[in-house]
């Protein structure tokens, strides 16, 4: 049975009323579809993760504990510094004190919008190990880069800066984990996913190269334009351990369908 994660990535989206909604919507799913019996949820072979916006990340998390979720929660982002003078920033160990279990890192929109660089990113996901959260690291080539041929050097190379020093800290400390999620930027959020082939391939990439840097079989997520329609094709493929999802995580019946499907995947 292959590990498998299926998160939610809600982006800037949802209101705080709203995202209470979702979350006991979600968790009345779960449990009246008695997943929460399922083996390879209890065995921890399969998760669900939502990621939502900071502001009401501690809310969702008590929500959550209220309703014996079967969720975990995790962030979108963090800084690399514990503490101090770095306005509107919020840390790991913050996290790690709510409650959260995951930090989206290095995601697309953080790269382009925010500017973030694999440096930054790099150190982003050794505090976030430091403080026991597993990092979900996103890396992904652009429309022109895939063209260009270019798309395994690029992804090379943000593994190799992302992923320095990595391999230290998981080898001292055997209870982390640690998440890729390959993400093309020409996917994310276009309605048009990568193929099956696209995805066979880039993961078997990944896969060996992550082995070669960190001497490590890591689970690899698929994200960009994942939906209730494309899930099953994708999701079988044997290097793709779950999905990062966007769009289709912030509708009710769209993220459970996704959760169907890995459920009927793993059992
Ligand atoms: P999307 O976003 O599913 O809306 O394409 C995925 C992501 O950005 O993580």
């Amino acid at each position: 049975m292959k590990e498998m994660i299926i998160a939610g990535n809600w982006k800037m989206n949802t209101t705080p009323i709203e995202a209470v909604k979702l979350v006991n919507e979600i968790d009345n799913f779960l449990n009246e579809n008695q997943y929460s019996i399922k083996e390879s949820v209890l065995n921890e072979k399969l998760k669900y993760v939502v990621c939502p916006p900071f502001l009401y990340l501690q809310t969702l998390l008590m929500v959550a504990k209220q309703n014996n979720s079967l969720l975990n929660f995790g962030a979108q982002n963090c800084y690399f510094e514990e503490s101090g003078a770095f306005t509107g920033e919020i840390s790991s160990k913050m996290l790690n004190e709510i409650g959260a279990k995951f930090a989206i890192l290095g995601h697309s929109e953080r790269r382009t919008i925010f500017k973030e660089s694999d440096e930054l990113i790099n150190k982003k996901i050794k505090s976030v190990l430091n403080s026991n959260l597993t990092p979900i690291f996103c890396i992904g080539e652009t429309l022109e880069q895939r063209q260009n041929g270019t798309t395994n050097e690029v992804l090379k190379n943000q593994l190799l800066i992302g992923l320095e020093g990595i391999k230290e800290i998981l080898k001292n400390n055997s209870n982390l984990k640690f998440v890729i999620a390959y993400e093309p930027v020409w996917a994310i959020g276009t309605g048009l996913a990568a193929t099956t082939e696209q995805v066979g391939e880039t993961h078997n990439f990944i896969k060996n190269e992550v082995n070669s840097i960190l001497g490590l079989e890591i689970p690899i997520l698929y994200g960009g334009s994942l939906n209730e329609k494309n899930a099953q094709e994708l999701l079988t493929l044997e290097n793709v351990n779950g999905g990062l999802i966007g769009g289709a995580s912030l509708k009710l019946e769209s993220f459970t369908k996704i959760i169907e499907i890995a459920e009927s995947i793993q059992n």
